[in-house]
């Protein structure tokens, strides 16, 4: 079904258009206050004065020229020219009608331009653990991917981890010496230990042992020609790390695969020639030594023109070198028509001076867009970048494992008669999903307070609250069930929805605004506005049920109760689920 502020916005303006005979927007929102109305239209104004004519006269003639009683009451002029309007009865039902009978989608519909999406997340510096500095681009960036694949576009996610670099060195150097001393049949997990371990060990040795950073080298070049047991030992080395990450993914429920990753080594052997046509088509050039482009508009403090730097003097490449190889890649191999990168604020330059370079060198021009997502920073309690106590980085695996922990205890205080089997499971749903819920409900440019207290509140807008809400209306089912009532064939049935009371309305008129919410939500990128609507629902569903009995209900009232508790769970559980990746319960 049609978007309904949409259809309101067209019919609006049509109106517009044939009092007028010009094209003025109309600009419907949800209206400020419900004692208005439903929805509003601000346009008439601006129209009025560049028509140069009274905008209450005007509002007049177009609610005169609007065709609208089939959604809406008759709509009234309020202040200087504002219309409201009001939702018919009829028209919320049918709505709620065409939702029920969509099974899957929920009368969303799939968008009629579909592009090709490439969103670019998480992308870990390999060798190293995953720690929480990573949390963010995965979750976000993975949020970004669902929403677009559910609007209908072909989504490419692209996983462009730190493979690649000098650093490798030190750690093949490591695992050749390890490798001698064990033996060749010992698993590569052995060899490695603790990845994080190993990589701080690596550091050490080349930095006190002349001997060992001199392998070290040698196995730099040795990784570059492919000559020697490098190649071989830097593929160990990063296959472990990926299995590791991919762990974490699947605890995430993050859609990242294996066939995802695009790491730094695989431009490796385009970089050359990325800084030879940007040379050619005379962009690059020399300066101290070192190839650089200068992009119009960028300064440094003393006003001096900023480079973007693609090769050292010694002849080494850099992470914007990669990215340019990487952004030719995404547009001329998989006809990328967006590309999105999810990192955080600090890499803002990087990228605004990346897609300046893409730009002159012509690789992308108006039909691509590109866009830089960031995020702020996750901090401890004390209002600092978030730590161990120590002082450490923390590592995603211990933080999400305390969460789980955690997340136990609230399951056992509430329902403790369950098998323990089931509340193991909750706990992971909840504690996972408390974890993810609390960063998603934040707006994402601001720095958040992480608090396990918080984010496991049964109260306010967090991941168990939702969780709870859906459970609840799963419980009323299971009831009915007790009562042999069966509301799939009920609600199967429903043909005609008597409204009786306003929090029904309120609750319906909130439902049928699912597709908007969505639509915000992927056009800025921002998964607080789904979390934010999914939070009004079920308060609005909490009224709608502490006001109408619905088990109870009369033979008049009950089928559309019936509806909208399956409707408001079956969002909830879309948006949770599909779209946000955290997983819902059944009881609690
Ligand atoms: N590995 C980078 C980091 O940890 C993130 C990669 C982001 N993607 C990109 N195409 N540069 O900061």
């Amino acid at each position: 079904m049609k978007r309904l502020a949409d259809i309101l916005e067209q019919r609006i303006s049509a109106a517009l258009q044939k009092v007028t005979g010009q094209a003025f927007a109309a600009m419907v929102r949800v209206a400020a206050e419900p004692k208005f109305g439903d929805y509003q239209a601000n346009g008439v104004m601006a129209a009025a004065k560049q028509a140069k004519t009274n905008p209450r006269q005007l509002a007049e003639q177009v609610v005169a020229a609007l065709d609208i009683q089939d959604i809406c009451e008759k709509p009234e002029i309020a202040g200087p020219g504002f219309i409201n309007l009001r939702l018919k009865d009829s028209f919320l039902a049918a709505r709620l009608l065409e939702m029920n009978t969509d099974k899957d989608r929920l009368g969303v519909e799939k968008t009629d331009t579909p592009q090709t999406v490439v969103v670019d997340y998480s992308g870990p510096n390999i060798a190293k653990q995953m720690h929480v500095g990573h949390l963010r681009s995965t979750i976000i960036g993975d949020c970004i991917a669902r929403m677009y694949d559910f609007e209908g576009h072909t989504v490419i996610r692209q996983n462009h981890i730190g493979d690649w670099g000098t650093q490798f060195g030190m750690l093949c150097a490591l695992f050749d010496e390890r490798f001698l001393q064990i033996s060749d049949v010992t698993p590569t997990r052995k060899i490695l230990g603790e990845l994080e371990a190993f990589y701080i060990e690596a550091k050490k040795r080349f930095d006190s042992d002349e001997q060992f950073a001199n392998t070290a080298r040698f196995a730099v070049a040795g990784l570059h020609s492919g000559e020697g047991p490098w190649r071989t030992y830097w593929e160990s080395i990063v296959r472990e790390s990926e299995r590791h990450y991919c762990e974490i993914y699947e605890k995430l429920s993050v859609t990242l695969k294996d066939k995802d990753i695009r790491g730094e080594s695989f431009y490796a052997d385009k970089l050359a020639d990325v800084v030879q046509t940007l040379k050619q088509n005379g962009l690059a050039v020399e300066s101290e030594g070192a190839i650089c482009i200068f992009p119009e508009g960028f300064k440094n403090k003393e006003g001096e023109p900023l480079p973007v730097i693609i090769q050292k003097s010694d002849g080494a490449f850099l992470y914007a070198t990669t990215d340019l190889a990487a952004l030719q890649f995404r547009v001329q191999e998989l006809h990328a028509d967006t590309i999105i990168y999810v990192t955080d604020a600090r890499q803002a330059q990087h990228f605004a001076m990346l897609f300046a370079v893409a730009k002159m060198a012509g690789w992308t021009d108006d039909t691509i867009e590109l866009m830089h997502i960031t995020f702020g920073t996750m901090l401890g309690e004390d209002g600092t970048p978030f730590k161990t106590r120590t002082g450490g980085t923390v590592k995603l695996k211990d933080l999400l494992d305390e969460a789980v922990q955690r997340a136990a205890a609230v399951v056992e205080a509430k329902n403790p008669d369950l098998p323990a089997e089931q509340k193991a499971s909750i706990a992971r749903a909840v504690g996972i999903g408390a974890v993810k819920y609390a960063d998603y409900s934040n707006n994402r440019n601001s720095d958040y307070i992480f608090s396990f207290d918080k984010m496991l509140a049964m109260e306010g807008n967090t991941a168990p609250y939702m969780q709870y809400a859906y459970a609840r209306i799963k419980s009323i089912e299971r009831k009915a069930a007790g009562k042999d009532v069966d509301i799939e064939g009920e609600l199967a049935g429903i043909t005609t929805l008597t409204f009786t009371d306003e929090a029904e309305k309120d609750l319906a008129k909130l439902l049928i605004r699912y597709d908007q919410a969505i639509d915000a939500a992927v056009r800025e990128c921002r998964p607080n506005y789904l979390t934010g609507y999914l939070y009004d629902l079920s308060q609005a569903f909490s009224r709608f049920y502490s006001a109408c009995p619905v088990l109870q209900a009369d033979a008049r009232q009950r089928p559309l109760r019936l509806l909208l508790c399956d409707l408001t769970a079956r969002t909830i559980r879309h948006g949770l689920s599909e779209l946000l990746g955290i997983e819902v319960v059944e009881q609690m």
